[in-house]
């Protein structure tokens, strides 16, 4: 018997999960797949578990598809639990997007303001889970998708004791963009990767072996090849900047690098197609109708335009890495341990892990080189009293968070910032 939960189990993205988990069932044979969501979220829950019912059916796969609400039967001896839930749905999403945008602040689901106030709302759900998995499922293994998955892998880490292992899709899909540019599998990709969650840089790209750093790095300053992340605006460094930097950074960083244009583009965005909360909100209305379609039995196509798309990628090899004990090397959220010096030991980072049943074992890095360390260390400083703030629900905290946040350019707009937040978002702030 092996028995997995995913709670947000209605989430548009399961399919994507439950394709990863029929793929892979010679070698991770999920008996029992308890999909658990809460009472705002059932219609959802039931239609893309109807979905999930008739993809093991099509793929002759044995796996019984229980979908619930009850925490305790969907916890009860479990073996690996997922999370990818949404508090607030997407219309906190979009709130968490829209207000700093009208100080001239990034609004984006995870990056700047808005991840922050993700975390805020986040955090005391996922610890009242580890709370529960405590009393029902102590040694099961939590795999936490839930954004933002770096801060929340932050807070379960120092705040329970619960095994964890925080992941993400951006990793994986940079490999898949240097997959392409090579036209090799992915399987031939190697990468080094150091940073935060959403903040990873690879320094080092080889391709079967060998390195192809320098000449990956032309192919990025000469614009032949990009991490085009779905949610992410297109804009290009200079070819300057990106042989001068001579890593590969996550999309996610131009937020930082190109700050202004970003900002700029998200402003304009918000006013013409709107946020990309409101955009994934039509996007997942399709979905969802598309799921409704009982002639469906796969995973459709039109995931793909999702920024997660692939995640079952992460997601389930890692799982299958840890029952197998296969000591594979994966990109995941883990405890630096010493990894790098420049960093807190108890802090978590994103980096190359070796995985075993045991959990990650992230591989030795050093100093991290001037050019990123600052960066690292003062968002790193950002999360660690983003955490704080969202499990004491002291105000002076949250209020340094966001002035620390190298995003946000002033102390009085954070203010300004955190106060529209709290109002708006009160019902899902027990803790202020
Ligand atoms: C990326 C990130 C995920 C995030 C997703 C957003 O892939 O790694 O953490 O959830 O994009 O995509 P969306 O389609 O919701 O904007
Ligand atoms: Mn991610």
């Amino acid at each position: 018997k092996l028995k997995v939960v995913t709670i947000g189990g209605g989430s548009s993205y399961t399919p994507e999960l439950i394709d990863g988990f029929i793929k892979r069932y010679a070698e991770l044979p999920v008996t029992d797949y308890y999909l658990l969501d809460i009472e705002e979220g059932k219609e959802k829950l039931e239609i893309v578990g109807k979905l999930a019912q008739r993809m093991v059916q099509q793929a002759g796969v044995p796996m019984n598809i229980h979908l619930t609400l009850d925490r305790e039967e969907a916890l009860k001896d479990a073996d690996f639990v997922t999370t990818q839930l949404r508090v607030g749905f997407l219309e906190a999403r979009i709130t968490d997007e829209r207000i700093p945008l009208k100080y001239g602040v990034l609004g984006q689901e995870t990056t700047g303001p808005g991840g922050f106030m993700k975390a805020q709302r986040t955090i005391p759900v996922l610890l009242d889970i580890c709370r529960d998995m405590e009393k029902w499922c102590p040694n099961a293994w939590l795999i936490n998708f839930t954004n933002p998955a770096g801060i929340v892998t932050e807070a379960i880490t120092r705040h329970s004791n619960i095994k964890t292992i925080g992941i993400c899709s951006g990793a994986n899909s940079m490999m898949m963009d240097i997959a392409k540019a090579y036209s090799v599998e992915k399987s031939a990709v190697d990468t080094r990767i150091i940073g935060l969650n959403h903040l990873i840089f690879a320094d080092r790209i080889a391709i079967h072996g060998e390195d192809k750093t320098d000449d990956f790095i032309n192919k990025l300053a000469e614009g032949s090849a990009n991490n085009s992340l779905k949610n992410i605006p297109d804009i290009g460094f200079t070819a300057r900047f990106a042989q001068a930097l001579h890593m590969y950074p996550i999309s996610y960083l131009k937020y930082f690098f190109l700050n202004r244009e970003m900002v700029e583009t998200a402003q304009q965005d918000a006013a013409t197609k709107g946020t990309r909360g409101e955009q994934t909100r039509e996007i997942e209305k399709r979905l969802f109708e598309l799921y409704q379609d009982e002639h469906l039995n796969h995973k459709p196509k039109e995931l793909e335009k999702r920024g997660g798309a692939w995640y079952s990628d992460t997601a389930c090899s890692i799982i299958s890495t840890i029952y197998n004990d296969k000591k594979e090397i994966h990109v995941v959220n883990t405890v630096n341990n010493g990894t790098t010096p420049d960093l807190p030991d108890h802090v978590t980072l994103e980096t190359n892990a070796v995985i075993d049943k045991h959990g990650a074992h992230p591989v030795a890095y050093g100093r991290l080189p001037v050019k990123i360390r600052g960066l690292i260390q003062s968002v790193k400083a950002y999360e660690e009293l983003t955490v704080e703030a969202a499990v004491t629900g002291d105000y002076d905290t949250a209020l340094l968070a966001l002035s620390i946040n190298p995003l946000v350019p002033s102390a009085t707009i954070a203010e300004q910032i955190l106060d529209e937040y709290l109002d708006v978002n009160q019902r899902y702030l027990p803790q202020y």
